[in-house]
């Protein structure tokens, strides 16, 4: 994969408890990225905080770490021509009630904080957080 082809996605515990990973992972293919990268995992106190160690010392940090931890996420890595802005248009905004219809939070999310996935906000990002999930073996 090359740069600007690739990005890294979360489908967040609340969609996976709620049994919409597999419904998550078809609107991603219908929607014509590739799944290049996928595990299931169990995010550590310390892996969530060290992901979103952007968001330290703001309001959400605190209920943001707890929720990512409460449950299983799927990891992702996708495949597509301008991978990142694709599938951040795909997720929608990050407050589901002012998501476009027909995308991912606006679908499966809850509010703001509970909103079903996560997508890397740059090509450079997306680099350092596949790296941070996946060893280059476990990627296609
Ligand atoms: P993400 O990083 O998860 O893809 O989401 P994003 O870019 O759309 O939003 P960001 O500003 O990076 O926030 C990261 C995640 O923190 C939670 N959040 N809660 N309660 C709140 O006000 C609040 N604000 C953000 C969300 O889970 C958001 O996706
Ligand atoms: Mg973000």
């Amino acid at each position: 994969m090359s740069i600007g082809n690739k990005t890294f996605a979360i489908i967040k515990p609340d969609a996976v408890a709620a049994g919409n990973a597999g419904a998550i992972l078809s609107l991603i293919e219908q929607n014509g990225f590739k799944v290049k990268g996928l595990r299931l995992q169990h995010l550590t106190l310390k892996e969530a905080e060290g992901f979103y160690a952007v968001h330290k010392g703001k309001g959400f940090f605190d209920e943001l770490v707890a929720f990512m931890t409460e449950a299983p996420v799927v990891l992702l890595a996708l495949e597509k021509e301008n991978a990142v802005q694709a599938w951040r248009d795909l997720m929608g905004a990050t407050n589901p009630e002012k998501a476009a219809d027909g995308t991912v939070r606006k679908l499966y999310g809850t509010n703001i904080g509970r909103n079903a996935s996560h997508g890397s906000d740059s090509d450079e990002n997306a680099a350092i957080e596949l790296a941070w999930f996946f060893r280059g073996s476990e990627i296609a």
